[in-house]
């Protein structure tokens, strides 16, 4: 098992480009499978996640090719609205395929997803949404196989606006006949650019972004090549580093309208942070102030994917700050890990209160989910001695080479192999 070794206590400073987001390249390569032919996309990062989605779209009969930042799939070749089980655990974001190969297919046969283990993350608001929209939905144990002829529009309502269950229903409705309308859709940047792609390939779709979406199904899509987001979770990863080692560090390839919750906490935190287009810069020369409550929720609010990480930042302010989860019930998991490297964080059902510390210490930890593993990066980034992180498999599946990015700002981080023996 791979892990990474820290030495910390260095400022982080110099400037790095963000990459592209993989939670808008993983809806998008799924929804590729709409169109027949050949979809380019660009700007997408090489994490595991990603080779999860493009290994089960080969499964499907696709032929796809990843250089550098760019991603083919020809889709010509697929015949299988079959999702192997074994890939399907090992990533939720498989679910996408379900409303792609549905349109395509009229079938699609599933298994219950895996993927971080946060909390309980069900997919009734994916089965509720396609069955609104025609299919019919058989579930047998961990199998699920999903039929339609052709889906029809619907008026649909989500309990929660779930981002996955947002997207799945977008895909689908793009070629069913006639209008859909999803009202509590989530507003994530992320559902944004897939309506821009799938705009791009030929459907109709308005509204991402507010809470309504519309859209008027299409016959048929056709292939086009299209540029990912940047992605703001890591872009705000790195910006709570440079904060927390007191750095001062240039993003470069950030969209900042992302990031408006996540730059408010920040600032209140006392961290200096300036914009100039598409560039952010981050410093923080003093210890970071508490902030008195912070609460996660769907976008445009808090992101709970940076929850763990700000933790690390609370960690080492000065005061008391509360941080409340209100997405994911499983979602503290760093907070023993934190625990180890000397934070003070007492834990009180889905609320957090964290009493800042002068200073973290090296410890041996893992990372327990993805953004736990980077809030663990940050922390010992910023600690006194070594840290060792173990599982760090979690950590490649959201960061490209994240040892890479934070060596370019003068972090001593290293990825150690295991040796081999022969
Ligand atoms: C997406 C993101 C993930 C992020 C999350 C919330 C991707 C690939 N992943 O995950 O990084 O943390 O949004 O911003 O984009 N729920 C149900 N039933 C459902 C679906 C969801 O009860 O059918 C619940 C979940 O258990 C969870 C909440 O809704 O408590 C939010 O989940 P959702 O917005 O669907 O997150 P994901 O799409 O899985």
């Amino acid at each position: 098992m791979e892990k990474l070794v820290i030495e910390g206590g260095r400022p982080l400073s110099g400037a790095i480009k963000i990459h592209g987001a993989k939670n808008a390249a993983l809806p998008i390569l799924a929804a590729g499978m709409m169109a027949e032919g050949t979809i380019t996309i660009h700007n997408v990062p090489d994490l595991s996640d990603i080779q999860v989605m493009t290994g089960i779209l080969r499964a499907l009969g696709c032929r796809t090719e990843h250089q550098g930042d760019t991603v083919t799939v020809n889709t010509s070749t697929a015949t299988s609205s079959h999702i192997p089980e074994s890939l399907m655990s090992q990533m939720r974001s498989s679910i996408f395929l379900m409303g792609p190969l549905l349109a395509r297919f009229g079938k699609v046969q599933v298994y219950q997803p895996g993927g971080c283990a946060i909390g309980e993350r069900k997919i009734d608001l994916h089965l509720n949404g396609l069955a609104a929209l025609g299919a019919t939905i058989e579930e047998s144990g961990n199998t699920i196989v999903c039929t339609a002829s052709r889906l029809k529009g619907a008026e649909i309502v989500l309990d929660f606006p779930s981002v996955g269950a947002t997207e799945n229903i977008m895909m689908a409705a793009a070629m069913a006949e006639g209008m859909t309308t999803i009202s509590n859709a989530a507003r994530e940047p992320e559902i944004q650019d897939l309506q821009n792609f799938l705009n791009a390939m030929g459907a109709k779709i308005i509204g991402a972004g507010t809470d309504t979406i519309t859209i008027e199904g299409v016959s048929e899509l056709t292939p086009c090549t299209y540029r990912i987001i940047p992605d703001r979770i890591v872009a705000g990863t790195m910006m709570i580093a440079a904060a927390v080692t007191r750095g001062n560090v240039t993003l470069e390839n950030v969209c900042a309208a992302h990031l408006t919750s996540a730059i408010h906490v920040l600032k209140r935190a006392g961290v200096q942070i300036t914009i100039n287009g598409d560039i952010i810069n981050v410093s923080c020369l003093t210890r970071p102030r508490a902030v008195e409550r912070i609460v996660t929720s769907p976008h445009p609010s808090f992101p709970t994917d940076l929850q763990s990480q700000i933790m690390v930042l609370l960690s080492l302010a000065d005061g008391l700050s509360i941080v409340k989860e209100t997405v994911f019930e499983g979602r503290f998991k760093h907070v023993d890990e934190l625990s180890r490297m000397g934070s003070d964080i007492r834990v009180d059902l889905n609320s957090a209160f964290i009493r800042g510390v002068p200073r973290l210490y090296g410890a041996t930890v893992e990372a327990t989910d993805l953004r736990a593993g980077a809030a663990l990066v940050i922390a010992g980034l910023a600690a006194q001695g070594t840290t060792v992180i173990e599982q760090i498999h979690h950590i490649d599946r959201g960061y490209d080479r994240i040892e890479q990015m934070l060596s370019r700002l003068g972090a001593h981080i290293h990825r150690v192999s295991p040796v081999v023996s022969e």
